[in-house]
């Protein structure tokens, strides 16, 4: 009997670790007030507003103020995830900010964004994979909570890529925006998250970069990203096409299944090489690089909040997220909404 009651008792534990799952329950975007056109970036490079939107699909960008930081868009983003969720500053027990663009070396922006909340004393860290970066994050949280070791999470994409390019460079300045996605992701007892797939090869380092660093007080090296872009865009359709098919693969779900992908926002034509390649219709894919440009790990959560909050992911459905960055790193998060 003693045996017996082990064993049921261990059926129980098993039971309950297996029914802990993470749900995203509120999202939140946030975009700078200034807009940039095609035609505005016409009048400060050699490039046409037909070039920009044949090569990329993008036809404006959102630019930060001056005096807005990574943080302060998070900021605005996480509010508005929060409120979505029903979720008070001090019941978050995690942040953690995926940025390129952090506010300052350190702290982290994590932490400056859980002092401008209010949210207290919980664990808060960035995450640095670049366009992956939210991806990262999420896989990360999830974690976190299938670990037991919180409840509610508030992950987030904040970048003010502005900053970082070289505004007399034609070939990366019409690219990039700034912004900022956010998400609650909760505990739950059925799934949301059903499962995440995180890479990185570091050899591919130089074909995407800030290669710039500070010693001494000064800047070394480029400060400004730099682009070997034919190569970023084979390597993004490849690595992309491989992930969405181990995230499928690992769930015994097909293609056709998916009923809404939210790529990362790099660029048209690494989405519809994406979508083609899954046999996935563009009406079921989520596009927002038209209107933001590549805003690098705030694109996927921007992008989800506007399809959560215009009502076209609705209850039950599976949602495929997949990013590509510097690094280079590449992920996909499948989950049921
Ligand atoms: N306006 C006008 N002409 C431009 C231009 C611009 N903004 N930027 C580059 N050009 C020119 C180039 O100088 C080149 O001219 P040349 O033939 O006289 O030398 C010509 O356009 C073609 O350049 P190329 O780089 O071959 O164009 P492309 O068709 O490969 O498109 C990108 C360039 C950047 C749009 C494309 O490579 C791309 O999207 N790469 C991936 C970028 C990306 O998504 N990065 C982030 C990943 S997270």
């Amino acid at each position: 009997a003693f045996a017996e009651s082990i064993c049921a008792s261990s059926i129980i534990v098993k039971r309950r670790r297996s029914m802990r799952y993470s749900r995203i329950v509120g999202t939140g975007g946030y975009l700078p007030e200034k807009v940039l056109t095609n035609h505005d970036l016409e009048r400060m490079v050699d490039t046409s507003d037909e070039w920009i939107r044949s090569r990329t699909g993008i036809t404006q960008r959102h630019i930060a103020a001056d005096h807005e930081l990574a943080s302060d868009l998070a900021l605005h983003a996480s509010r508005k995830a929060m409120e979505a969720a029903g979720i008070k500053a001090e019941e978050i027990d995690l942040i953690i900010v995926a940025t390129t663009t952090p506010d300052m070396i350190f702290p982290s922006t994590a932490c400056i964004l859980q002092d401008k909340l209010g949210a207290g004393n919980c664990p808060a860290f960035d995450v640095q994979a670049v366009c992956s970066g939210f991806v990262y994050a999420l896989a990360t949280a999830d974690m976190f909570i299938r670990a037991g070791r919180c409840r509610n999470a508030l992950v987030v994409g904040s970048e003010v890529y502005s900053r970082i390019l070289d505004w007399s460079d034609r070939s990366t300045c019409v690219l990039f925006g700034d912004g900022a996605g956010a998400v609650v992701l909760s505990q739950s007892d059925r799934p949301g998250i059903l499962s995440s797939h995180l890479h990185a090869d570091g050899k591919h380092s130089k074909i995407l970069a800030v290669p710039g660093s500070i010693c001494d007080g000064k800047v070394q090296g480029k400060p400004f990203l730099i682009m070997e872009g034919n190569t970023v865009f084979k390597f993004a359709v490849k690595v992309l096409e491989e992930v969405v098919h181990e995230a499928l693969a690992e769930n015994n779900l097909q293609a056709s299944d998916i009923d809404w992908l939210i790529p990362h926002q790099a660029n048209i034509r690494i989405i519809q090489s994406t979508a083609k390649k899954l046999g996935m219709p563009m009406e079921k894919v989520v596009v927002t690089v038209d209107k933001h440009g590549n805003t690098s790990a705030a694109s996927i959560p921007l992008a989800l909040d506007a399809a959560v909050r215009d009502g076209r992911i609705k209850s039950g459905q599976h949602v495929l997220m997949e990013g590509v960055g510097g690094g280079f790193t590449w992920g996909a998060v499948l989950l049921r909404w």
